[in-house]
This record gives structure tokens, sequence and C-alpha cells, in this order.
């Protein structure tokens, strides 16, 4: 028996000595001091001893087992000490290393300029408005005095909802012209920002879009007022040095409607470069196309129930983006949805 005792005692100081980490250590441990281990079972066995040997072997049996112990806890002190330094070595951290700098996103220059529309023609007494995207006929067209059978209906321009009788995505902002006025007495004056929708897609046009749409009804307003406002807001918007022009045009829920045009900011209006080449961007006109406008057709009034005969007023509506490339001489409407970062960060 004592001989059985003394060869465990060297065998598990040997694996003890080789225990490659802490958890073969414990492993070890278990199945020879473990309940179920094998040193535990030969102190179960002395039982069948007699008294003398009892002793003697149990004292030998017991001074074992407190050697092992000790070894095991030594062994476990060594690893603990080679974790830490280990952590010393791999978690390091070199504080005077120069940091990394989390990237910085920017409001999208749609969104921007919104913002400032809003802000200068709010500094004209203007409102913000908005009415939704996804529209009824009524709303955008029929109350706008466009005829069942104007273009602007037609299948190829608008989007009509699956399904869903006379339901459009607005194919334009002056939706919200006939919202605002069916919910509000004169006078009235709204700035109506937003997106809109027609089935076009090149470099100047894409199936989204956003317009801006103004609406002023009071008592004797006049073209004049319609000119001053817009040359006061689109010099402050585009260009300080910008000039207008109007040309007689047609549209159903106007009368008279104009066509507004502003002076080229790529040639100053002369239509000519600096080296007597013909514009590129106005083509020699020395004007560009920015928008509609108007005054407030009679049956638009009725239909939202205001009198013709006590108010009238006028409205305009812009392509935003067009403004947006004229400002800036972007020359592909595309470069706003591309999400193109070379692009997006020149406007942060
Ligand atoms: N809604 C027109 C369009 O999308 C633009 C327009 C023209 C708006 C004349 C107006 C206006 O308010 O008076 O083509």
């Amino acid at each position: 028996m004592k001989q059985k005792l003394q060869s465990l005692l060297e065998t598990t100081l040997k694996s003890i000595s080789v225990a490659k980490n802490e958890k073969v250590l414990s492993d070890l441990e278990t199945t020879i001091l473990g309940r179920k281990g094998e040193l535990t079972k030969i102190l179960r066995s002395l039982s069948a001893l007699s008294v003398e040997e009892k002793k003697e072997v149990g004292k030998f049996a017991n001074e074992i087992k407190v050697e092992l112990k000790n070894k095991f806890e030594l062994q476990r002190q060594v690893f603990e000490a080679e974790k830490f330094s280990n952590i010393a070595e791999e978690e390091w951290l070199d504080i005077t290393f120069p940091g990394i700098k989390p990237e910085e996103g920017s409001r999208h220059p749609i969104s921007r300029f919104i913002d400032e529309v809003e802000d200068v023609f709010g500094k004209m007494g203007f409102t913000f408005a908005d009415g939704p995207e996804i529209e009824d006929d009524w709303h955008n067209f029929t109350a706008l005095n466009i005829p069942p059978d104007h273009p602007a209906r037609d299948m190829q321009d608008t989007f009509w909802v699956k399904d869903m009788e006379k339901i459009v995505l607005r194919t334009q902002t002056s939706d919200v012209q006939i919202r605002y006025m069916e919910n509000s007495k004169p006078p009235i004056r709204i700035i109506a920002p937003g997106k809109t929708y027609r089935k076009d897609s090149d470099a100047t046009h894409s199936p989204m879009f956003h317009q801006y749409e103004g609406l002023m009804i009071d008592r004797d307003t006049s073209l004049a007022n319609l000119k001053a406002v817009l040359l006061e807001a689109l010099r402050q918007l585009i260009a300080p040095d910008l000039n207008l022009r109007f040309r007689l045009s047609y549209f159903p829920f106007t009368e008279p409607s104009i066509e507004v045009d502003c002076s080229c900011v790529n040639c100053g209006g002369s239509g000519e470069m600096p080296d007597g080449k013909n514009c590129r961007v106005c083509k020699r006109t020395g004007w560009l196309e920015i928008g509609g406008a108007g005054m407030v057709h009679p049956n638009v009034l009725k239909n939202v129930g205001i009198d013709p005969e006590e108010y009238n007023g006028f409205a305009f509506g812009f392509g935003l983006e067009r403004q947006i490339m004229i400002k800036y001489k972007i020359d592909d409407l595309r470069l706003f949805f591309e999400n193109d970062l070379r692009f997006l960060r020149q406007f942060a």
C-alpha cells in the first residue's frame, strides 16, 4: 500500500511539472484529489486495514495529500503570474499614438438649400407648408383647374398608384396651394418645398426631384409684387447680382402665366465668355429658365372657397435641384442622388 502511495506521489508530481496550462492542471487535480480521485479511493480503502497499518499508512497518505495540494497550488500561482505577464505583453497601449478621427457627416446640398429657401422667404413673411407625396387627383390636378384631358395627366408623365382610383405620386408641389387654401383664410403667404415625381430620367431629369412652391393671396396683389419678391429671394439664394425675366406662358392654374428666367451665372447674362466664345451654359441666350409662375386663376380660388372678386394672388413653382445646379455650376442632376462623397463633401 505504501508503495502504491509512493508511486502515485511520484507520477503526480511529474505530471504537475509538465502540465501545460491551468486547465490541464485542474483536471489532473480532480483525477487525484477529487471525490472519486485516485488518492481519495486509497484513503477510503484504509478502513480494511488493521489498526496498526491504518495508523502508519494513513499518516503517510495524509502527508502525500498535503504535499500534492501544495504543489497544485504552487503551480497554479505560476500560471497566474504568467497570465499577467502576457497581458502586459499583449495588451500594452501606446498612449502617445495619434487618435483616429471619426468620419464626419454633413447635410445633403438639397437639405441645405431647402433650409435656405425657408429662411429667405421666411424673412419675407412666408410660412412653411407641405402636403402628402401620395396625392389625390383633386389636389394634384382638378382643383388646380387642370382639365381631365390635359397632357399633364398623361400616363407618360404621372405615376398612378396601382389599384387605387385617381391616386398619384404628386407631380408638382402646387397641390400644397390647394390644401393650404382649403384650410385657411386670406391673407396667405406660404412657401412649400418638397418631393415630386415624374416618369423622367436623364442628366437633367430624375423620377424623384424637388420643387418649391410659393403662394401669396391678398387684396390687390400684382405681377410687380411677384417680381419684387422673386428678385429679392433669388438674389439671396443664387447670386447677388442676378436679374430676372418674365416670359408669357401657359399654366391651367394661373392667368396670366409666366415662365421665369434668371440671368446666366456663367457669363453674367451677356451670352459671351471673356474670350469671346459662346457661353455653353445658356447657349449664348444670357438667360436660364427656372420655373413657372403667374396670378392665381379665379377658378382655383373658387375651388377652395375664396372669392376672386375680393382676393387675388400670385404663385410660383421652381425646380429646387435646378437652382442648386445653377448656383454651383453643376451639370448632371444625377450627382445629387449617387451619394458620391467626393461630390457631397464639397458642400460640407
Ligand atoms: N407646377 C408647375 C410645374 O410643375 C410649376 C408652376 C407654374 C407652379 C406656375 C406655379 C405656377 O405655382 O403659378 O410645372
